[in-house]
């Protein structure tokens, strides 16, 4: 398919099922979004302490339906309206991508538009953009969410290059998994940032592995201090833990994104995916762009945590790039980004 096919005022469906959140959205020319609507299934996974990947699938078939006719509603569109039908098909839970994946394809071959495969981690880097009209590049992105953490230089729409991740849990990972071991529930990464506002961030000094070390991070060693320091000294607040660890976690990964915008000679600083929403990573993120002068790109929380509307938006740049994904196309769970 020719660059031109897809217009940028042609709205393309964009479907979400990597994981527990079932989303779709419709998006103009991976910049207006005239519906995005999210179920997420955190009530449904919160009594087992994380999400339960059969569980996951079987509610997303219920609800994948419900959620992209409610998301065509309230566009104010109707079926016949929609150019294209994007949906993600890696990384992820494999039955969860499934059910996103076959009801796009499906979907497309009824109304015989064309399917697109989006990849979960190029969507999150367009998060950012879709908000901001005025992006430049080359752009650094922190992509940092439940499965990655990572920083990517992006020359333009599908020229990337990691500069970094991690080497053993990603930032969302440690989240939950101190979460769980303070008893604060799932998902764990809100919860600590809910906990951590009443915390002293320098009360504890965790480490910060591998500071100054490249671009990769590290946490799983982090996780072990929290957990040795809190059985060491049972006295402890949870505040300050929640608080200090936090500190810790945003410390690495604003000092690696800064730098890495500083030594690519980038343009723009931007940040992506769940833990990105976190209210102490906000506030550093933008403080440091201030005080770099660089351009600094901040999705509202709604974008950073799983949606579709990244999806839809993602696949408008695919689909211009490469033209409509076969109707084989099957799901990767460990699909890479470059
Ligand atoms: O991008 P995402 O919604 O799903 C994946 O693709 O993984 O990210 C989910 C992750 C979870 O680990 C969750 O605990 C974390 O993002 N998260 C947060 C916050 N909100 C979500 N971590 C820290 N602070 C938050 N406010
Ligand atoms: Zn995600």
């Amino acid at each position: 398919m020719s660059p031109d096919v897809i217009s940028a005022d042609a709205p393309i469906l964009g479907i979400e099922t990597s994981c527990d959140e079932t989303a779709a959205a419709l998006v103009c020319g991976g910049r207006t979004v005239l519906s995005s609507v999210v179920s997420s299934q955190v009530d449904l996974h919160a009594r087992f302490g994380g999400v339960v990947p059969e569980i996951a699938s079987r509610a997303h078939l219920d609800l994948i339906i419900p959620i992209v006719a409610e998301s065509v509603v309230s566009s104010g569109l109707s079926d016949s309206d929609i150019a294209a039908v994007g949906a993600t098909y890696g990384p992820g839970l494999v039955g969860s991508l499934l059910v996103g994946v076959s009801a796009g394809k499906a979907l497309a071959l009824a109304w015989g538009v064309p399917f697109v495969a989006v990849n979960h981690l190029e969507a999150h880097l367009y998060a950012s953009l879709l908000e901001d009209p005025d992006l430049e590049f080359p752009l650094v992105v922190l992509l940092v969410s439940g499965g990655h953490t990572m920083i990517v230089r992006m020359d333009g729409p599908g020229v990337y290059e990691i500069l970094g991740q991690t080497l053993d849990d990603a930032a969302g990972e440690a989240f939950d998994k101190v979460a769980r071991f303070l008893g604060l529930g799932y998902p764990g990464g809100p919860a600590i940032d809910r906990l951590a506002m009443s915390g002293d961030p320098a009360a504890i000094n965790f480490p910060r592995a591998m500071l100054d070390d490249g671009y990769d991070f590290s946490f799983s060693g982090l996780k072990t201090s929290v957990i040795n320091w809190v059985r060491k000294h049972p006295e402890v607040e949870a505040v300050d833990v929640a608080a200090s660890f936090q500190q810790a976690v945003v410390d690495v990964l604003v000092a690696k994104a800064r730098r890495a915008a500083h030594d690519t000679g980038a343009r723009g600083l931007a940040i992506g995916g769940g833990v990105a929403a976190n209210s102490q990573l906000r506030e550093s993120f933008l403080d440091v762009c201030v005080r770099d002068d660089i351009r600094g790109f901040l999705p509202s929380r709604e974008m950073c945590t799983d949606n579709a509307a990244m999806v839809a938006a993602a696949a408008w740049y695919r689909l211009n790039l490469d033209g409509p994904s076969p109707l084989d196309t099957g799901a990767f769970p460990n699909l890479a980004l470059a």
